[in-house]
């Protein structure tokens, strides 16, 4: 039998990451939004089916707005949310966002008990707070999609910086999904040498920079709404980690218990993925100055998360 993987919103993200899952042939997709976008998610949904025979796959995808249709999902997707506007921080997204994750997640909590979630509503590491604490899953199954994201993002800059090929480009970013990130200049290498040796110091700072603000670039080019092509990629290489147990060393958000100097709250570090979710937490060694990084990071999370009731 086919893997089930759900993903919740049919927005931007939420349908082009079940194309691309469906695409990939990785597992049958269910489509979910609410009840007044049942048409149009079942319509996408679809639209998707009618370009198997084209595309030559034979996942299934199921629109719908019953969550009683997640029901043996292997894993849950939780895009629900609105995205920013040109101006708009990630954490000003928190007051109508909480709410909505709040409610995804008692509805996974009651139909797929058994599932791993992965988090890519915004504010990233907060919603990822919200549904450990509202579903009480272990926290191994609850995971946030945005260092993959962020990596990516500072991968393409320093490929399309050096004239590389993307494919020998590996970096890491840590901390959470804001503007406080922290990319690791020293754990970045293009075919194993670090970019220190490749690029001078005030390349590396710009390109920081602009991965630090790399969401805001694209919220502003598009005018109304937030990036999908990258995030979904993002989603697609965690779940596809996890289905076919490759225990990928991937950057995400997860819940930290003294791990890097850091208690009782979600943020990303690089984790091994695997078939339960986290498999283990891997512990870099950092300097002073990027430990510093990540603990402002960490104060821009926990002020975020205090705004959240619970
Ligand atoms: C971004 C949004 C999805 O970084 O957080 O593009």
């Amino acid at each position: 039998m086919r893997k089930k993987v759900t993903v919740v919103g049919a927005g931007f993200v939420g349908a082009t990451t079940a194309q691309r899952l469906a695409e990939g042939d990785h597992c049958d997709v269910i489509l979910i939004d609410i009840p007044d976008k049942e048409g149009p998610t079942k319509g996408k949904a679809l639209d998707m089916m009618e370009s198997a025979p084209l595309l030559g796959f034979d996942a299934h995808i199921t629109g719908t707005a019953d969550f009683a249709d997640i029901k043996g999902s292997d894993i849950v997707v939780v895009t629900a949310g609105v995205a920013r506007k040109p101006g708009m921080s990630r954490e000003d997204l928190i007051g109508i966002n909480a709410n909505i994750v709040k409610s995804v997640s008692n509805e996974i909590k009651i139909h797929a008990p058994d599932a791993i979630v992965i988090m890519v509503s915004n504010p990233l590491d907060v919603t990822t707070y919200v549904a450990s604490q509202v579903t009480g899953f272990p926290k191994e199954r609850v995971i946030g999609m945005a260092g993959v994201l962020d990596s990516a993002r500072y991968q393409s800059f320093i490929a399309m910086e050096l004239n590389v090929s993307m494919r020998d480009v590996n970096a890491m970013v840590l901390g959470g999904h804001g503007d406080q990130m922290v990319p690791l200049p020293q754990y970045s290498t293009v075919s194993g040498i670090p970019i220190t040796e490749l690029m001078d110091q005030a390349t590396i700072d710009r390109i920081v920079a602009r991965t630090r603000k790399g969401g805001g670039e694209i919220v502003n080019l598009l005018g109304d709404g937030s990036a999908y092509y990258a995030p979904s990629a993002s989603v697609v290489e965690m779940v596809d980690s996890i289905l076919f147990n490759r225990r990928r060393l991937l950057p995400c958000a997860a819940y930290l218990n003294g791990e890097y100097g850091l208690n009782d709250l979600y943020i990303g570090v690089p984790v091994y993925l695997g078939p339960n979710g986290i498999d283990e937490i891997l512990e870099l060694k950092l300097t002073d100055a990027e430990q510093q990084q990540l603990r402002d990071s960490a104060e821009v999370v926990k002020a975020t998360v205090a705004e959240v009731s619970l």
